[in-house]
């Protein structure tokens, strides 16, 4: 049985005080949700601080991202996994869309991250998904699989066990066009077979999906029902701490 997971990525928004402020609330919101992992990334600035207030709560700490170099070294602007795992998280998102979009991440630079952030005891959350380009010429699945196979690269059975993936197809974040459920299980379907081929069935059967791109309180339920889909990666509306704890709180 395969827990499931709310996770949401805060991206470049809250100061400090905000991001405490609403874990703190979001804390008290899903207090006694036992049955499914409650997540939310600040930014690295406020991971600190957010891990504190979330101590001793069932919220825990991702970051958004981690250096691919591994402890410490001479990497102005870096801050790596370890560092992160000592500042209280317990996740790191990599591979975000917008890192690949924005910052040139390509698949090599996933998979280093992923790697460093297994090394430092983390959970990497390493998203894919394809552009809406991909989408209407047809190389949806060709492009999430690749992104699959270079962003897992050499992990071992049990280093892939630990990791989480999240299916964000970039047409549907931030655009309030979230995929049909049917459209994100049959990728979710998908990535589970690649991972089957890459480190085997019992794996793939055990490995988190989690689905990402416009997730709402009004949509997460029948997400939630479609059998690959084991959680949600969500953006705008885990913001605030009363629209998060009712996507957390679905089926309550
Ligand atoms: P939205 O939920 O705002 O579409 O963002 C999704 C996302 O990018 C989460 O990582």
């Amino acid at each position: 049985m395969r827990r499931p997971v709310i996770a949401g990525n805060w991206k470049m928004f809250k100061t400090v005080d905000e991001a405490v402020e609403t874990v703190a609330s979001l804390a008290t919101l899903v207090d006694g949700v036992s049955d499914r992992e409650v997540i939310v990334a600040p930014t690295f600035v406020g991971l600190a601080a957010v891990a504190r207030a979330a101590r001793g709560t069932n919220v825990s700490i991702a970051a958004q991202d981690c250096a691919p170099e591994p402890g410490q070294g001479a990497f102005t602007g870096e801050v790596s996994a370890e560092m992160l795992a000592d500042a209280g998280a317990t996740h790191v998102i990599v591979g975000h869309s917008e890192r690949r979009q924005f910052f040139g991440e390509t698949d090599d630079t996933v998979n280093a991250k992923a790697k460093a952030a297994l090394g430092a005891g983390l959970t990497p959350i390493v998203c894919v998904g394809e552009q809406l380009s991909d989408r209407d010429a047809g190389r949806a699945e060709v492009v999430v699989e690749g992104q699959i196979c270079g962003s897992l690269s050499g992990l071992t059975a049990e280093e892939v066990v630990r990791t989480i993936v999240a299916y964000e197809p970039v047409w549907a974040i931030g655009t309030g066009r979230s995929a049909t459920p049917e459209i994100a299980q049959q990728m979710h379907r998908l990535i589970r077979e690649t991972i089957a081929k890459l480190v085997g069935a019992d794996v793939s059967e055990a490995i988190r999906i989690l689905y990402g791109g416009s997730v709402k309180a009004e949509n997460i339920s029948a997400l939630m029902k479609e059998p690959d889909i084991d959680g949600g990666l969500v953006g705008g509306a885990s913001l605030d701490a009363e629209s998060f704890a009712r996507i957390v709180r679905y089926g309550y």
